[in-house]
């Protein structure tokens, strides 16, 4: 290669820099995985793309992931580059994928492939992506569900001097390994069984390490704002900076109830904790059904357990691999055609032992997205879960709906603002250096989409559907979308922390 050409330059396009700036008209030029140079290009490339037109950003960052074996089981992640990811981070919800003894023993629902081979530890889990390798860049969070059961199985009871010694272990094997954080699932099993002051023991380890504390709050519900007190009694008590995962109040009764948590992420914020969060841009959730019906979403009492009371129309049957033929049907019909009551009937779809059926329910209110979006805190993470049936749209259309519906059509954010909490703004939080912004020297990770046409296509009864207005996708210099499709390439690195 002469020295004066580059391998790739993309010219004429307007140039989303990650930055949250507003754009301007450039070329960018690449050389081996590398920006070289943004700005006036003169000299020729290997490859010209001609980006008239269209804009030009860093790959988006999905932070909010649940893709810890599909990096592996399917390494070309279509449903994520074809939105334009190029980096994830899983982990997500206290669902980590180490130990893998545990994993496999009580989690195999998150991670369908089970045919995959195991791995020892954090170390031995970046090492398998490093080199499957997958198509995007992974980065990773260690779960407290997981390390919980591998310490104590899944006993309800405080863990014994020993167990919090080997899991505190384990989330220090992960952060030197490299992951990035730490995650909590309070709603789940078994970790919705520990005190704040057994997470605020963990955290430290994470504090110490420089990661972040990601969250599913104990409470998205009537509890919402001692949920998110206790997030941030965490985070000052132990020093770790603070991810609030998919920020929501749900349940009818509690709508509007995000202006009680922005606000009190704002205190804590002026008090000098780093405290944001981020969000899927949906008023449906979706989850596993044993976690609905163990926090009571049917009864009358509902909204103690993190999630609220829902009716059983509003509950959608997403997966249910031993009863494909639920999947897409409301609980409220399948106990209508059972003759049962709903609980039960959510019992019948999720039979299997492994509880590995999905729901996807609708509890959230669209002026609640909106203020959450709105607000500066607020990055973006599709939550998406990678298993069969119909899954939540938002595996598929997370940026492409943020871009085309709330930034372009709605103007709720700006097209450089919605582009910085998907690059530079996840990028500083959990620490992807030389990830997440367009300038020389960084990695040369991007996405070409058409500002006028970006949009997801997905819905409930038809969700795996590639958004329209993704061009061109690049992870550390290699095409891995042209054109629309695929290339096939699989340039994806395991990013641990530095
Ligand atoms: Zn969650
Ligand atoms: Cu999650």
């Amino acid at each position: 290669m002469s020295t004066d050409r580059w391998d790739i330059v993309i010219r004429g396009a307007r140039i989303f820099e990650g930055t949250g700036a507003p754009p301007f008209h450039g070329s960018l030029a690449v050389c081996g995985d590398r920006i070289a140079a943004v700005g006036e290009i003169e000299s020729a490339a290997a490859l010209e793309i001609d980006a008239r037109g269209l804009a030009l950003a860093p790959g988006f960052i999905d932070v909010h992931s649940h893709d810890d074996f599909a990096v592996l089981a399917t390494p070309a992640m279509d449903f994520k580059l074809m939105q334009g990811v190029t980096t994830e981070v899983v982990g997500n919800c206290g669902m980590g994928a180490a130990p893998y003894p545990a994993v496999r023993e009580h989690f195999g629902i998150f991670f369908g492939a089970a045919t995959i081979s195991g791995w020892e530890g954090y170390r031995g889990y970046l090492k398998m992506v490093e080199d499957a390798p997958p198509s995007l860049n992974v980065a990773v969070l260690v779960g407290h569900n997981t390390i919980r059961a591998a310490a104590m199985g899944m006993a309800r009871r405080a863990p014994t001097r020993d167990e919090r010694r080997a899991m505190r272990e384990m989330v220090r094997e992960g952060l030197e390994a490299g992951a990035v954080g730490f995650s909590t699932g309070l709603i789940y099993e078994p970790g919705r069984h520990s005190a704040t002051e057994e997470v605020i023991e963990l955290a430290r380890e994470v504090a110490a390490a420089g990661g972040v504390y990601a969250t599913h709050m104990r409470n998205e519900a009537s509890g919402l704002p001692d949920a998110v007190r206790e997030a941030i009694r965490i985070g000052r008590e132990s020093g770790a900076r603070v991810q609030i995962s998919h920020h929501k109040a749900a349940g009818k009764r509690n709508w509007g109830r995000v202006r009680e948590s922005i606000e009190l992420i704002e205190h804590a914020r002026a008090e000098g904790l780093d405290v944001t969060a981020d969000q899927y841009p949906y008023t449906s959730g979706s989850t596993l059904l044993a976690a609905v019906l163990h926090n009571n979403v049917f009864s009358a009492q509902g909204d103690g357990g993190g999630i609220p009371r829902i009716e059983p129309e509003c509950v959608l049957i997403a997966s249910a691999p031993l009863h494909p033929e639920y999947e897409g049907r409301t609980i409220a019909e399948i106990a209508a055609q059972l003759g049962l009551a709903p609980e039960d009937a959510a019992r019948k779809v999720d039979t299997d032992e492994r509880h590995n059926a999905i729901a996807i329910l609708d509890m959230m209110d669209e002026g609640d997205v909106r203020t959450v979006m709105r607000h500066p805190t607020t990055m973006i993470g599709s939550d998406g879960i990678p298993l069969g049936g119909k899954p939540h749209p938002r595996l598929y259309g997370t940026f492409a709906r943020v871009l085309g519906r709330y930034a372009r059509e709605l103007g709720l954010l700006t097209v450089e603002d919605a582009v910085y909490r998907m690059t530079g703004m996840p990028a500083r939080k959990f620490g992807l250096a030389g990830r997440g912004v367009l300038r020389a020297g960084a990695f040369a990770d991007l996405v070409i989409f058409d500002p006028a046409t970006v949009i997801d296509t997905g819905s409930f009864s038809d969700p795996k559907r590639y958004p329209d207005g993704i061009a061109q996708v690049f992870v550390n210099g290699v095409a891995v979308v042209a054109n629309g499709r695929h290339t096939g390439a699989r340039p994806g690195r395991a990013l641990r922390r530095s």
